[in-house]
């Protein structure tokens, strides 16, 4: 809709359209008939997860002095991004994500009756409304700037780099793709680029511009004062000192693209972390997904969807299979899922947990052998876990040890829902060398812990004592050996054992006389 509507406000051009949000994880549930916990966003292009350097302890200190201005701006961000894009500060100008300087891009080279031009359509709707807010149409016809999205949202393609200038070339994707025009800004190129994907901060809103000197201090005059807050330069100068690994993005790219052949559909080929997938009828589609927990975007012609990973992805491909009906590429995923989100001031835990699964375990909190620990536990309980987080290390292992263990017992809980059905007590004898475990398991819901570890390399017990308690489950063990190591291990080993045969599921019933657990 166009402007004018409020008196004094300048219009907007005809027919100009503001940004249209995604609906809220909550909106989603609520049309789909499902818990929030279970829709999977497969449409934003962002990070299942964030990496590992986001945690309380990378903002501790801008929390500390959060009352106060960053005074004299962000230069350690400015030298930690120049070294990583070979280039020096006064190149680079900072913004609130790439959308900031996107817009910044069009107040600075735009006014009304100007012309920008948008180098392949579709592309990233935000050039078209910047070009709007500052008052010009889009026309290739002598433009004031030409806007350029490589790789493109929504294809995926890396396009020819256009020869018009100024040249505003967006590579809110370059990451995954590699390839950067940053090497042209000498010659009227400006690159946007962004800490919102690969770098998995889109909440932090941080991204930054590459420009020729007197171009990059032309921007900096007509940017906001302090458009990045010091909590989001904490968690860029954090992410920059730890770079993600963008390679399995790119192996499971490949992988669904794959997979969505094999069903028959073909994927546009993408140098991004997403995939256009062209399909007859997007929004019936697009529905039938959403009722089974996958948020995809929706084209007029195709659907886009946002690579996660293996778990999440065949999650995605079997709902697909479903709604084309077609024969699914990837097995059905078992029924007692759960997602599960553990955030405190010391810790952050994510947790995907499948109780039908096939011991395809993922456990990196950070912490070392108790993190094995773990591991070994879903791994000889035939869980499917991958739990993934960062806690507070400085303090040592204590924090992150006892909040992994209890997001895991939470999950368990939540996972068994009623309890219906399962054997609800198990038991093991596990050896391993020098060292000799056993493990009783009840999961009747009432938590206790009787736990002898003859050694023990520190926190084992309380680990055990954590994950009954929020487990809502009973738990024995007795583990003898010379080696604390061996003894720990052997320990969760036949916690890990007992659950599993706890699990089963036997019948239809709640396993106990009382008639509830
Ligand atoms: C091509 C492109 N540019 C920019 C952005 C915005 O990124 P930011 O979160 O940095 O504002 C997006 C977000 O999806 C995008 O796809």
């Amino acid at each position: 809709m166009s402007g004018g509507r409020v008196a004094g406000m300048r219009r907007l051009p005809q027919g100009f359209r503001a940004y249209g949000w995604a609906p809220s994880t909550e909106e989603l549930a609520r049309r789909a008939g499902l818990d929030p916990s279970q829709i999977v966003r497969f449409d934003g292009n962002t990070s299942p997860l964030p990496l590992p350097s986001s945690r309380p302890g990378a903002i501790a200190r801008a929390l500390a002095e959060v009352n106060t201005y960053p005074h004299g701006g962000y230069p350690r961000l400015l030298r930690a991004i120049a070294d990583k894009d070979g280039v020096e500060p006064g190149n680079v100008v900072l913004g609130a994500g790439g959308d900031d300087l996107i817009l910044l891009c069009a107040r600075a080279f735009l006014g009304p009756g100007d012309r920008a031009a948008i180098a392949s359509e579709p592309t990233y709707p935000l050039y078209r409304i910047a070009a709007g807010l500052a008052g010009a149409e889009i026309s290739s016809d002598r433009p004031a700037v030409t806007f350029a999205c490589r790789p493109n949202n929504p294809s995926g393609a890396l396009g020819e780099l256009p020869a018009a200038r100024p040249l505003v070339v967006d590579e809110a994707y370059f990451e995954y793709a590699g390839e950067t025009a940053a090497g042209r800004i000498e010659d009227g190129v400006i690159v946007i680029r962004t800490f919102s994907k690969a770098y998995a901060l889109a909440g932090a809103r941080v991204g930054y511009a590459l420009a020729e000197t007197d171009a990059a201090a032309e921007l900096n005059r007509r940017q906001a004062p302090l458009a990045v807050s010091t909590l989001s330069a904490a968690l860029a100068l954090a992410a920059l000192a730890s770079p993600p690994d963008v390679v399995p993005v790119i192996e499971e790219r490949e992988r669904l693209t794959r997979a969505l052949r094999a069903l028959g559909l073909e994927p546009l080929p993408s140098r991004a972390n997403f995939v256009l997938v062209p399909v007859a009828e997007p929004e019936a589609i697009g529905e039938a997904l959403l009722r089974a927990g996958a948020a995809v975007r929706i084209f007029p012609d195709a659907i886009r969807i946002s690579i996660r990973d293996e778990a999440d992805d065949d999650l995605l491909l079997a709902a697909l299979a479903r709604a084309l009906d077609r024969p699914s590429p990837v097995a059905e995923p078992g029924g007692r899922r759960v997602r599960h989100l553990r955030a405190t001031a010391e810790t952050r835990i994510a947790i995907r947990l499948s109780l039908d699964g096939a011991s395809r375990v993922h456990v990196a909190a950070g912490n070392g052998i108790y993190d094995h620990f773990l591991e070994q536990l879903a791994f000889h309980g035939g869980l499917d876990l991958m739990l993934e987080g960062a806690g507070d290390l400085e303090t040592g292992p204590h924090h992150t040890a006892e909040d992994a263990a209890l997001a895991l017992g939470e999950a368990l809980d939540r996972a068994l829902g009623d309890r219906r059905g399962i054997a609800r007590y198990g038991d093991a004898v596990v050896p391993m060398d020098d060292a000799l475990a056993r493990a009783s398991v009840d999961l009747g819901g009432r938590p206790w812990c009787e736990c002898r570890l003859e050694r023990e390399p520190g926190l084992a017990l309380h680990m055990f004592q954590s994950f009954a308690q929020a487990g809502r489950l009973g738990l024995h063990v007795d583990a003898t050996g010379r080696d604390e190591h061996h003894v720990a291990e052997a320990a969760f080993k036949a916690v890990g054992r007992a659950l599993r045969v706890a699990l089963r599921l036997e019948s239809a019933g709640i396993p106990s006389t009382k008639g509830l657990l």
